[in-house]
């Protein structure tokens, strides 16, 4: 039996970072997803193949083969293989699987493609052997598959992924859904470059042990706007919401987030008539998004293109995982 499996990518729209330190944020989850096919296979192996990352092979509890670049198949296969073992660990037998995996979320940009295409990776891989796999199930293995490979992340990305919509979320107590009554648009804009969440979450850590007293209230401070930017959303009110994203992207510049290109983007959307913009997810390059309402989501997006950004105009939130068989 071969089963597929999606799982929707994200954009943060307030509390990024601050999230790290137990502070709220609020994400939701785009119509960007990852697509991963599992199959089982006869003996105890795991043979992982990425159209994305054009990399293939075979784990064995005793080496990794692949036939063309091994060891940077080893190496940017190894997060899905850890997905994937953890996952067989659940059903308690000495199962191997085939496992396929197509993403249309761009890598390394803070849009969550490692999360999604881990959770996608549990939820294909969980029932195809079979057990019963709850979405509660999937995004804690999910995450812990993540830590293994991406050190300390919040959780934020593996749990929008999973339950998809608009969240509010606050690492070790869990989210609430946000039902929103107003439709949002919002344009992301790609400064095509690419970083490490890491490296830039290790970064902020080493300015919060410098600068303790200054640091800490900038957390506590991206805190609060994600309070109140929940609230602007329940009562539909994009123009708060707006003037909050505006100040997260502030007090993100101040912690050492933002770059030059982001800046930029952020300027020219506002300029365009964005209601508000700011970098999302980790930052150092990636993407930012604005929020509009729909009549203006077109001329911001091409404000963005001429500033040198790649854009794409997103409306609404988009579901969690699902699975189906082939
Ligand atoms: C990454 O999408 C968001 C960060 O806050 C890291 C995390 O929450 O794990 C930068």
């Amino acid at each position: 039996m071969k089963v597929l499996a999606s799982a929707p990518g994200k954009v943060i729209l307030c509390g990024e970072h601050a999230v790290v330190f137990s502070e709220p944020a609020i994400v939701m989850a785009i119509n960007k997803r990852a697509f991963v096919s599992a199959e089982l296979r006869s003996d105890n192996a795991v043979y992982i193949s990425s159209t994305d990352l054009n990399l293939s092979g075979c784990f064995t509890e005793e080496a990794f083969k692949s036939e063309v670049k091994e060891s940077e198949a080893a190496a940017k296969l190894r997060p899905i293989w850890v997905a994937v073992k953890k996952t067989l660990e659940l059903s308690n037998k000495n199962l191997g699987v085939n496992v396929f995996v197509h993403s249309v979320i761009p890598p390394s940009i803070g849009l969550g493609s490692s999360a999604a295409v881990a959770v996608a990776t549990v939820a294909a891989v969980g029932r195809a052997t079979g057990i019963r796999v709850s979405k509660k199930e999937i995004c804690s293995v999910a995450h812990e598959a993540e830590k293994v490979v991406h050190g300390q992340p919040s959780g934020i990305d593996t749990s929008i992924s999973t339950y998809g919509g608009v969240i509010a979320f606050r690492r070790d107590e869990g989210f609430v859904p946000l039902k929103t009554h107003t439709r949002i648009s919002i344009i992301i804009g790609n400064t095509k470059i690419e970083r490490s969440t890491g490296d830039l979450v290790r970064h902020v850590r080493k300015l919060r042990e410098l600068y303790p007293n200054v640091i800490n209230l900038l957390i506590h401070a991206i805190g609060h706007v994600s309070v109140m930017a929940a609230e602007a959303l329940r009562k539909g009110n994009l123009s708060q919401l707006g003037n909050l994203m505006n100040i997260n992207h502030g007090l993100l510049v101040a912690i050492g987030v933002s770059n030059e290109n982001l800046d930029r983007l952020v300027a020219v959307a506002r300029e365009a008539g964005a209601l508000g913009a700011k970098l999302t997810g980790a930052g150092g390059g990636g993407c930012m998004i604005a929020l509009t309402t729909s009549g203006k989501a077109k001329l911001i997006a091409k404000a963005i293109s001429e500033a040198g950004g790649d854009s794409m105009i997103i409306r609404g939130s988009a579901g969690g995982v699902r699975t189906w068989v082939a």
